[in-house]
């Protein structure tokens, strides 16, 4: 193998950089070229292709986004699309690619590989719900600035006796970023769609804090739990007005902060080992897997193998006793 290329794909994840500079670095010390493909599978529709060089790369693993840019292609998902993709790559003369993404993208990248390329995908999403890996690339950073957030608003809370809602980005079905944030940034109640809450509920939970004299309420909200139906929270906010009597209540939508940040040392430590096991591995002939973290060790996991992965059930029982239901 003499050329191998990269790309990241979907919702962008920090740490995707250290991998891009980990892969540039390994390849290039072991002589082979690496082309960075730009905006994931539609850059490799396009032929939006260029050389990585170790210059290019370097003290990137620090910074949040990806240098290549990452997104999202419907025309790739069409049969047509990945001849196409194929096609390119071939004419490059790159038999071995990366993909670094979520469950979409790896399964972009396991139909890549049935066409003829090399393929190891590395789970890089915020989302953490993939399984065949402890870890999603982006999930540590994540999670940090949610709780971040949570400190922050809990001290204006406090002090301006406010309800607050906050609204956490992550992935259409699972609240694992919301529920994680809720438990490390001291939430009062939690709300994901793995355990939704009736409105009667949650203004239970109030009226216990109210009794207890607290002077604020914190309410934590995965973004699978309103279903892009906004109008729910409007609603939740009216008839705690109503039943509550809480006068300020505003909400604070943590979103795309979440994925913007820098990474963490977490995220930048365990990408760069992605990043340089990925290339490890492709020039040791493997393909067609997943290179996650397992416990404590790197392991590949076959490309079909890898699906959605929701909250675990100890973290839900963990919400639980922590009163966050
Ligand atoms: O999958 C990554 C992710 O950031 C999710 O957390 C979120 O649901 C989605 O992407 C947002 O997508 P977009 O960038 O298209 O708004």
């Amino acid at each position: 193998m003499k050329n191998i290329a990269i790309l990241t794909s979907g919702g962008d994840a920090p740490g995707m950089n250290a991998c891009l500079e980990a892969a540039t670095y390994c390849a290039c010390r072991n002589k082979i070229t690496v082309i960075g493909i730009e905006d994931g599978y539609e850059g490799l529709l396009t032929g939006k292709f260029r050389e990585l060089e170790t210059k290019d790369v370097w003290r990137i693993k620090n910074r949040g986004g990806s240098i290549l840019g990452s997104g999202r292609s419907k025309e790739f998902t069409t049969e047509e699309g990945k001849k196409q993709a194929v096609a390119r790559l071939k004419k490059e003369k790159i038999n071995g690619l990366i993909v670094v993404g979520g469950d979409g993208s790896l399964r972009g990248a396991h139909e890549l590989n049935e066409l003829g390329i090399a393929v190891i995908g590395l789970p890089g999403t915020i989302d953490n719900d993939l399984s065949g890996t402890d870890y999603c690339i982006g999930f540590p950073t994540a999670i940090s600035v949610v709780t971040n957030v949570l400190e922050n608003i809990r001290n204006t809370a406090e002090a301006s006796h406010i309800a607050y809602i906050i609204y956490t980005m992550g992935g259409a079905k699972s609240g694992q970023i919301a529920l994680r944030g809720a438990i490390a940034g001291r939430a009062d109640c939690l709300l994901v769609p793995e355990n939704p809450l009736s409105d009667k509920r949650i203004l239970e939970k109030i009226e216990i804090g109210l009794k207890r004299k607290h002077k604020s309420h914190i309410i934590v909200m995965a973004e699978a739990y309103v279903e892009k139906d906004l109008s729910k929270v409007e609603k939740l906010i009216k008839k705690m007005e109503k039943y509550s009597g809480i006068k300020k209540i505003r909400t604070q939508d943590v979103g795309y902060l979440q994925r913007g940040s820098d990474p963490v040392e977490q995220d930048i430590y365990n990408s760069l080992c992605m990043g340089f096991g990925a290339v490890k591995y492709l020039l040791a002939g493997e393909q067609d897997k997943m290179l996650g973290l397992v416990g404590n060790d790197y392991r590949l996991t076959p490309l079909t193998q890898v699906s959605y992965q929701g909250i675990s059930q100890a973290d839900m029982e963990l919400a639980e006793n922590l009163g966050l239901f």
